[in-house]
């Protein structure tokens, strides 16, 4: 710094000075600006003062904390203080837009190992079994392949009509091969539930299966079906899941 303003710094406006101070009074003004704007922060320093269009920015001391990265942004709530976790609240609906999440002592995972967002606008997870072709992204996904349902020929009127309520109602979310490893089936927490495992439908019995279908799971996407399927119609499904995906337990009640 002393040297710039000896010397000035060719080509801009910063010219020497060795005209107007002596070697001394350059050392002293360098000194100056070195502690008071760069150490101290003078308040001209700052961005958030009334000139630049922040008037009273005080006010929002409590979210300090959080914008200059003194209080970790994830610190639990049980060990805020009541000013702390106004500040804070204030911070995530007001400052945030900036000062981004400032600072937090658990960066989590940078990749998610599972998928995090919603399918694209267009895609169609039943493209296989519409006539709509894939695209180009979609057809080279591993999900495409669970969207085909099993060929069978051999069932009776009961299951065929299992077949047609399950890939027309149960399809979207546990896959129309009932694994749930479909496109949608792999966005949902918890994942639908595969219908093709040998250890779950062999727990299951047909009077249970029956009772969850009707009555849904609660805190999960598994809807209750008892207001949309008839008794018979919930029958006809299980008939097809458990001729189609796999047999269920034998030690049935009902
Ligand atoms: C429009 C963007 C923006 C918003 C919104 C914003 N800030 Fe800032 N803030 C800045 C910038 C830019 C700086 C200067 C950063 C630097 O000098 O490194 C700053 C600096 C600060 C500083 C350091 C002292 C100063 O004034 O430079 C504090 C404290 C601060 N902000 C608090 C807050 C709080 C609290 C809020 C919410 C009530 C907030 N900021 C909202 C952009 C913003
Ligand atoms: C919107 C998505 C969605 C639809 C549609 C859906 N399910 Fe589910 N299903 C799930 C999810 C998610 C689970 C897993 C819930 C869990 O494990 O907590 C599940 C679980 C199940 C289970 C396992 C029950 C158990 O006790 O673990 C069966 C059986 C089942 N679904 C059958 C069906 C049938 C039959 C249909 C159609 C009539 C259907 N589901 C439609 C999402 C769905």
């Amino acid at each position: 710094m002393i040297m710039t303003v000896t010397n000035g710094r060719p080509g801009t406006a910063m010219q020497s000075f060795t005209h107007f101070l002596s070697n001394q009074e350059i050392e002293s003004v360098v000194d100056f600006v070195r502690l008071e704007f760069m150490k101290n922060r003078a308040i001209n320093t700052r961005y958030h003062t009334a000139e630049n269009g922040w008037p009273r920015h005080e006010r929002y001391i409590d979210a300090y904390p959080f914008a200059l990265g003194d209080l970790p942004l994830d610190t639990p709530d049980q060990e805020l203080t009541k000013s702390q976790k106004a500040g804070k609240a204030r911070f995530l609906s007001s400052c945030i837009s900036c000062h981004d999440r400032a600072k937090v002592n658990n960066e989590g995972a940078i990749w998610e190992p599972r998928a995090v967002s919603f399918p694209r606008s267009n895609y169609s997870h039943r493209g296989s079994l519409t006539s709509t072709k894939l695209d180009g992204m979609s057809g080279a996904t591993p999900y495409a392949v669970h969207d085909i349902a099993p060929v069978t020929n051999e069932l009776n009127m009961q299951e065929r009509n299992g077949e047609r309520l399950f890939q027309k109602n149960c399809a979207f979310c546990h896959g129309a091969d009932g694994t749930g490893k479909n496109w949608i089936g792999s966005f949902l927490e918890p994942h639908p539930r595969n219908l093709t495992n040998a250890t779950f439908m062999m727990s299951m019995p047909r009077s249970r299966l029956k009772e969850r279908i009707k009555n849904g799971i609660p805190y999960s996407s598994m809807p209750a079906w008892k207001g949309v399927l008839t008794d018979r119609e919930i029958e006809s499904i299980i008939a097809y899941i458990s001729r189609v995906f796999h047999q269920i337990s034998k030690s049935d009640d009902g």
